[in-house]
């Protein structure tokens, strides 16, 4: 799948945005490694911290349907600024595949990243089996 076709399902998906707090809407898209994709929006909470980001809404769609192995992720946010995963979503990418290709919108435009690029040192269990820790 290009990229292109990926993002516009992370900016179709992004419409669907519960954001009445930031008014910042998001939309993601992951590809798994079955060719299917999974697509997630922000959703906020008057509480603020149960709010969940687009990503980690795409990936529990993922995962909750099976799938483990993921390609690529397109993250589609507004205006003109580089839309870029969040910390959080970083390390819950991670988790599955730490080389995904991560697609990100800067307005019209976009820019591609791999995951490890974005989380250097990322936490990980198997840091800790390896400098014996556990
Ligand atoms: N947000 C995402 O959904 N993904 C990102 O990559 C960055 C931030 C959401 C969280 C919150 O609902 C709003 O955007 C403003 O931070």
């Amino acid at each position: 799948m290009r990229d292109s076709e990926l993002m516009d399902a992370a900016r179709r998906v992004r419409v669907r945005a519960y954001a009445p707090y930031s008014r910042y809407s998001v939309g993601a898209a992951l590809l798994a490694r079955s060719g299917a994709v999974y697509a997630g929006c922000n959703m906020e909470n008057a509480a603020f911290s149960p709010s969940v980001c687009a990503e980690r809404a795409a990936v529990a769609a993922a995962v909750s349907a099976g799938e483990r192995e993921f390609e690529a992720l397109a993250v589609a946010g507004p205006g003109e600024g580089l839309c870029a995963p969040c910390g959080v979503c970083r390390q819950t990418l991670f988790e599955f595949a730490p080389a995904l290709r991560v697609i990100c919108s800067r307005g019209d435009d976009m820019e591609v990243f791999t995951l490890d690029a974005l989380l250097p040192f990322a936490f990980s269990f198997r840091a800790l089996d390896i400098c014996g820790e556990r």
